[in-house]
């Protein structure tokens, strides 16, 4: 199969290429990716040398650019992860979020309706159905409700994806993850950069009280269930993924703080996120049904080796805090 990935010099997309030439050596991926900040292709360098990997520098809203690639590579499926993921720079320019993160998902349904594409999959995020503060578990029939610019500009890349599914016949399907940690990850997400402001004996700033939830699903557990996704999953059809790792911000900096051995009095409390959801929760029982998935790596285990990974790729990160977007 020929599979275009785009954002695929980003954390999960690369992981993900990483994941694809490991265990399917037959499928030629073509890496689409802007370049942002965020796109990283020292994240790829140790597979430059593979015949079956080849990337091409584009941008997901550029029309002309996208068909070239689908006609050139005689794309047969697409999987999306190229976007503006960082909610705090969302809430301070919510445009470029709105060209990506929409008009780029327009851009490619355009281009996969023209080429006749068997398969799009919309990586999309749990962040679509806004915070559970009661506890339930959210399911893919729960009415969407975004609360930043990212999140609703995800959402309504989601609606216009399944609208292709309905109107035009697309083979569309949705994965919306829990937050994903593992390697790879710019350092100005929760785990990196408090790892690498650790080490680099900076503060540790933590958001409010440090008391919002997420559920911690690890990279490549999400790696394995985008795949399954990829080759199973049925036409217009959503698939939540999560982790049931429910942990709170301030737990993930203390954890952080007892690995590196730094002094807790680094953590600092800094004004909090406007809108910030106190809780993501997703009901995955689809995927485990449907799909036959579930999640494997202990959170405890998954997390360690996270921290370590940063421990033991300073030349990887260091070049990287210039962009950097400080709390
Ligand atoms: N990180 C998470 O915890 C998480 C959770 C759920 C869903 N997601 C979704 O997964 C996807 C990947 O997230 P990530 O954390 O790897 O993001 P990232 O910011 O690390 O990587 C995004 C990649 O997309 C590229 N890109 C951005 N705009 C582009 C454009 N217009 N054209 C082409 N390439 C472009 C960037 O250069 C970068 O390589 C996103 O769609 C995000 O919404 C992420």
């Amino acid at each position: 199969m020929n599979i275009l990935v785009t954002g695929g010099a980003g954390f999960i997309g690369a992981n993900f290429i990483h994941y694809l030439l490991e265990n399917y050596p037959e499928d030629r991926i073509v890496n689409f990716d802007k370049l942002t900040y965020a796109g990283n292709l020292a994240n790829l360098a140790d597979v430059e040398g593979n015949s079956q990997y080849y990337f091409v520098k584009g941008d997901i809203a550029d029309q002309s650019a996208v068909d070239s690639v689908f006609s050139a590579w005689q794309i047969e499926a697409v999987v999306n992860f190229a976007a503006e993921s960082h909610v705090d720079r969302s809430i301070l320019n919510p445009n470029v979020f709105i060209c990506s993160n929409y008009v780029g998902v327009s851009t490619l349904l355009n281009a996969v309706k023209r080429f006749w594409v068997h398969k799009f999959v919309q990586i999309s995020t749990d962040e679509v159905y806004g915070s559970t503060p009661s506890g339930n578990l959210f399911t893919e029939t729960t009415p969407l409700n975004p609360s930043s610019p990212y999140s609703a500009t995800k959402a309504g890349a989601d609606l216009l994806a399944l609208s292709y599914f309905k109107t035009y016949g697309l083979n569309v399907s949705i994965t919306r993850s829990a937050n994903n940690y593992g390697p790879l990850q710019f350092p100005e997400k929760l785990i990196p950069l408090m790892v690498t402001n650790g080490l680099l004996g900076k503060s540790l700033p933590v958001y409010g009280d440090g008391k919002n939830v997420r559920d911690w699903l690890n990279v490549a557990d999400n790696c394995r269930a985008i795949n399954a996704v990829l080759r199973r999953g049925k036409a217009g059809q959503i698939y939540n993924i999560a982790a049931h790792n429910y942990v709170e911000n301030i737990q993930i900096v203390k954890k952080i703080v007892e690995r590196l051995k730094v002094d807790d009095s680094k953590i600092s409390y800094v004004t909090d996120r406007p809108a910030n959801d106190q809780l993501y929760a997703i009901d995955d029982s689809k995927i485990h049904h449907d799909l036959g998935w579930q999640p494997e790596i202990d959170f405890d285990e998954g997390i360690n080796q996270t921290i370590d990974w940063y421990v033991n790729h300073e030349q990887w990160w260091r070049p990287l805090l210039s962009g950097v977007r400080n709390r």
